[in-house]
């Protein structure tokens, strides 16, 4: 096996997820367990529209937007090696600008594939790569003759498993260092079960890593992703919404209650200067059902890290980060009511 195709044998992976997969919640899922983190999808063209940035006060590196000033990626070094870029793309040259840009600060590259989203299928992105085959292989040809990192690609499934095993192996042959498959058709939602079966035949059919994915509805615990691994028979395993709920189902010795991961969460958020809008987004996603709880309908007041930071006794940790923030002169600090 390729040395790029070890990166992804045997490993337990974050999926890419809208919003959820930014850096402190990538970071959250390394320490609990988690072996790759992969970003958020981000689209060519704004991926294009940045800069890159080194910021010496936060110990990362930054992609900027020009138009606005926002961060649309941040990494660090703590996810050196371990950190796979999504790129949403319908274009050879953009993918390839894009993979130049960005290719010394990622371990890997992933096209998305696999969104069914309008504003994706519209754009030719997404799901609609897998109707244009010959322009989805022409993107992974191209990044994996020019560009210095692993290239993989994250698709679902057809009604039809013939085609489905066809699509499979004409990715293989591009070159790709592994394939990551949800195992459900672009029409199916996460309530329709996921096609295990279909998922061992790709494993068994490929030489390279298949990555399983869709099995949230049956993950709670470290232990039943080492079920779904076996039921699909699958290298190695990536999860979505069961680590967005609470990222130590990657935890071997058991997961850890929903408080301690969201105390770990804002200490993170704290850290690295996330924007309070997406904090706030990611711990709503945690804390789901208890947002109608007393401490719940507290935390949705509030607009800035500081506030937030009260609310899980983290007050004194937040201004003791932000007095050094303040004076190593950070730029732009987030931290502001909008
Ligand atoms: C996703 N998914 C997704 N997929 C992808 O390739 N790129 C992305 O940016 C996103 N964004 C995203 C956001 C959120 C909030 C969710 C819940 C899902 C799909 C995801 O990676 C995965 O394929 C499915 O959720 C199925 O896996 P699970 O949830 O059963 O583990």
């Amino acid at each position: 096996m390729s040395k790029y195709s070890e990166m992804y044998s045997g490993k337990l992976i974050l999926a890419p997820m809208v919003r959820i997969g930014t850096l402190p919640m990538r970071l959250l899922a390394l320490e609990n367990g988690a072996d790759l983190v992969y970003t958020e999808e981000l689209i060519d063209w704004k991926l294009l529209r940045s800069f890159r940035r080194e910021n010496p006060a936060l110990g990362t590196v930054d992609f900027v937007d020009r138009s606005d000033g926002t961060v649309i990626f941040r990494t660090c070094e703590k996810e050196r090696g371990r950190v796979i870029l999504q790129i949403g793309t319908s274009n050879p040259d953009r993918a390839f600008q894009v993979a130049r840009l960005i290719e010394n600060d990622v371990a890997g590259i992933d096209i998305n594939m696999g969104c069914p989203k309008e504003f994706s299928v519209k754009g030719g992105m997404g799901v609609a790569l897998l109707s244009k085959v010959d322009n989805a292989k022409a993107i992974l040809k191209k990044l994996v003759s020019s560009i210095r990192r692993p290239i993989t690609c994250k698709i679902r499934v057809f009604q039809d498993e013939e085609k489905t095993l066809q699509l499979c192996k004409d990715f293989e042959s591009c070159g790709i260092a592994a394939i990551a498959v949800h195992g459900r058709t672009k029409d199916e939602r996460p309530q329709h079960s996921n096609r295990n079966d279909l998922l061992k035949k790709i494993s068994q059919l490929l030489t390279i890593p298949v990555i399983a994915n869709g099995g949230s509805r049956e993950i709670e615990t470290y232990d039943d992703i080492l079920k779904f691994r076996k039921a699909t028979g699958c290298s190695s395993v990536m999860v979505a919404r069961s680590a967005e709920w609470n990222a130590s189902v990657f935890r071997k010795r058991g997961k850890l209650p929903l408080d301690t991961m969201i105390r770990s969460y804002l200490k993170l958020a704290i850290d690295y200067d996330n924007s309070p809008s997406n904090t706030k987004y990611c711990i709503q996603n945690m804390l789901r059902e208890l947002q109608e709880s007393e401490l719940g309908k507290k935390f949705l007041e509030t607009q800035t890290l500081g506030q937030m930071s009260e609310l899980w006794d983290l007050g004194d940790y937040y201004r003791e980060v932000s007095a050094k923030l303040d004076k190593s002169g950070l730029i732009g600090r987030r931290d502001v009511v909008p």
